[in-house]
């Protein structure tokens, strides 16, 4: 075991790696209430600088849950948020003052006049004066005791975009192109997502006297990795928390994936060489020296890191035919097994054939653009397969596309009259006054659109529709982003298809994911569904145990060859016929808004060949497009 300060030499600041995201803000809430309560020993107040978006969200439900079952009293605290978009009322559900209210304020005893959130109402010339006023609030209330934050993938704090300078204070800032492309999700509907918010600068942030950034899940790896280990610049306002004397980055496995002791181990000191190890140290080296793996030579492995891989398993010779034909295994024609065939080294088993195959969606979409190819030849090949879209998806159907389905409905009809068929009315009233039933009808046409395409998109994939499930889990349905309570009701849908098909192979998505995303609570409820149909009692007990659990990723975060237990090519014209299925889904045909011209569809054909480029220059053969999958661990569940 290498000693930790040696693995951990290139870390600029305080790193802390948890098991899950709950893990770590159980520790953070009780050192927050312990500091709320030596405060009220010492009859003074906590200052706490608050953050807002998906990852504070678990550490807000635990200090609720210290709260209303430990007695934790927040009539002490004095709360401070970072940011607030400029342009939108405080009671739209997505500013940040209705985010805290809900998230935090509403469930708690802090009184209204000791928490503080940047005015993003007023009139552009009182912007100026009110920033001012914000920072002298923090002042005259003895500075922050404890700043919470997260971190957007451009790498901002708060909304301190590229380009802020290390002495910025509380502003008036534009919201950055990708930050405003994350920010879609919650504000549906082209142009939507404000231009500009108010929010703490650099600075400000820098005075508090701890900090402590959270990150969750793997889309953050790669920005924590670079604010953790590269040097401090503008373009990435994060790395200036180097300068703080008291930071702490609290980090789930998914987000510490990209820091060189975790990705790299053997660059930062010696490690035991497990055959997953050495599988991603031989493949991270032939794509260092740009050479296929049988063309590594001795030389190379000892100049990166190497020497002791190569004297307890080389010389690299053995090394490089071992790993070459253990990713030469990986590549199949037959996703689901290839019927009297010898099995030893193919990814999935020859019998039972035909196979039971339930493939499930987080949401519409997801299974076309992870497994569009593959889902194809599982059928050409006589599979028995079913598609169970877990959520409807109708969180991402914008206002006007169900206004205008009403439209065609009403025209349809042939009535004139749109409140018999459907009574919305465009521009009627802002989604705060909307009647229940009005917002009930609008989610159920977003949910039939929805439908509508994924049936189209299979159609095109050459998957007969009758393959589709839909199951519009509850928690998804009563709920929106950052605001789910998955539970018993969900997993028990899950369960009852599980039950219902069998499957002998269940592709899913999710893992890793930060986990108030849809994709990583459907993928726990799974887990949970397949623990309870292990367990029934029933006659199908057991063979969950005979079931394979295929990963599939979704491009924006497609597994490294290190990591694929399964790739399938795609052949130019199997690549054209998933591009048209993935087309059927309209969000895939849309431009990010102030982005480049590049489209959601092209993002994944994109994927696909990049994938198919890497195993080509390890020396595999060459293909157009390749889709792939990774193993999941039986016991893991
Ligand atoms: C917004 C907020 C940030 C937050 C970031 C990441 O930009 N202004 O404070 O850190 O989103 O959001 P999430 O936690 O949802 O990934």
């Amino acid at each position: 075991m290498q000693p930790l300060s040696e693995s951990r030499q290139r870390e600029r600041v305080s790193v802390h790696i948890h098991d899950t995201a709950r893990a770590a803000c159980q520790v953070l809430a009780g050192e927050i209430a312990e500091l709320i309560r030596s405060r009220a020993r010492e009859g003074r107040q906590a200052v706490l600088g608050l953050a807002t978006g998906s990852t504070p969200v678990s550490l807000y439900r635990e200090l609720i849950r210290l709260h209303k079952e430990e007695g934790l009293s927040f009539a002490n605290v004095v709360t401070f948020n970072l940011d607030e978009y400029y342009g939108i009322p405080r009671d739209h559900p997505e500013s940040y003052w209705s985010f805290m209210h809900q998230q935090l304020f509403n469930h708690i005893d802090l009184p209204a006049s000791q928490l503080h959130i940047p005015d993003g109402t007023l009139p552009r010339s009182a912007v100026f004066d009110a920033c001012r006023q914000y920072e002298e609030a923090i002042t005259a209330h003895g500075g922050l005791d404890l700043q919470i934050l997260g971190i957007g993938r451009t790498g901002h704090i708060g909304f301190n975009e590229p380009g802020s300078g290390r002495d910025s204070r509380t502003r008036l800032v534009t919201l950055d192109a990708l930050t405003r492309r994350d920010a879609e999700r919650d504000f549906p509907g082209e142009d939507k997502v404000p231009r500009y918010a108010v929010t703490m600068g650099v600075g400000t942030i820098l005075q508090a006297r701890s900090i402590v950034l959270l990150a969750w899940g793997e889309a953050k790896a790669r920005v924590i990795a670079q604010a953790v280990e590269g040097e401090q610049r503008e373009s990435l306002p994060a790395s200036f928390l180097q300068q703080h004397d008291n930071v702490r980055f609290l980090l789930d496995n998914a987000a510490a994936g990209e820091l060189t002791r975790v990705k790299l181990p053997w660059l930062v000191g010696p490690v035991e060489w497990t055959p997953p190890l050495s599988h991603r140290a031989v493949t991270w080296l032939s794509e260092k020296v740009q050479r296929p793996l049988l063309k590594l030579l001795d030389e190379h492995y000892a100049e990166h890191g190497m020497a002791d891989l190569l004297t307890t398993q080389g010389p690299a010779y053995t090394l490089n035919i071992h790993h070459f034909n253990d990713m030469q295994h990986t590549i199949t024609g037959w996703p689901g097994g290839k019927a009297g065939a010898d099995d030893t080294h193919r990814p999935e088993r020859a019998t039972p054939y035909p196979k039971r195959v339930l493939v499930l969606a987080p949401e519409p979409s997801d299974e076309m653009l992870g497994m569009g190819g593959t889902l194809t030849r599982l059928v050409e090949q006589g599979h028995e397969v079913t598609v169970a879209y877990l959520t409807s998806g109708s969180l991402a159907v914008s206002d006007e596309e169900a206004e205008m389905a009403a439209e065609l409905i009403s025209g349809y009809l042939g009535t004139e009259d749109r409140d018999k068929s459907c009574h919305f009315h465009k521009d009627k009233e802002p989604a705060t006054l909307r009647s229940e039933s009005e917002e009930a009808d609008r989610r159920r046409l977003k949910r039939l659109i929805r439908r509508g395409e994924a049936r189209q998109a299979l159609h095109s994939a050459n998957v007969p529709v009758t393959a589709a499930h839909f199951l519009d889990l509850p928690f998804y349905e009563t709920g929106r982003y950052r605001q789910f309570y998955p539970g018993e009701a969900d997993v028990n849908a899950i369960t009852e298809i599980v039950l219902k098909v069998r499957p002998h192979m269940t592709f899913a998505t999710g893992a890793g994911q930060e986990p108030n995303s849809v994709g990583a609570i459907c993928f726990s409820l799974l887990l949970k569904a397949l623990r309870a149909a292990r367990g029934d009692g029933s006659e199908s007990c057991g063979y969950t145990d005979n079931c394979h659990i295929w990963l599939y990723r979704t491009p924006d975060k497609a597994w490294q060859t290190h990591e694929i237990n399964m790739a399938v090519p795609l052949s130019p014209s199997q690549l054209a016929q998933k591009t048209r299925s993935i087309y059927q889904h309209k969000r895939q045909r849309d431009t990010a808004p102030d982005t480049s011209d590049t489209k959601a569809w092209q993002i994944a054909e994109s994927a696909n060949r990049t994938l198919a480029k890497a195993y080509d220059a390890l020396g595999m053969a060459e293909y157009e497009a390749i889709e792939a999958f990774q193993r999941w661990e039986a016991e893991k569940c």
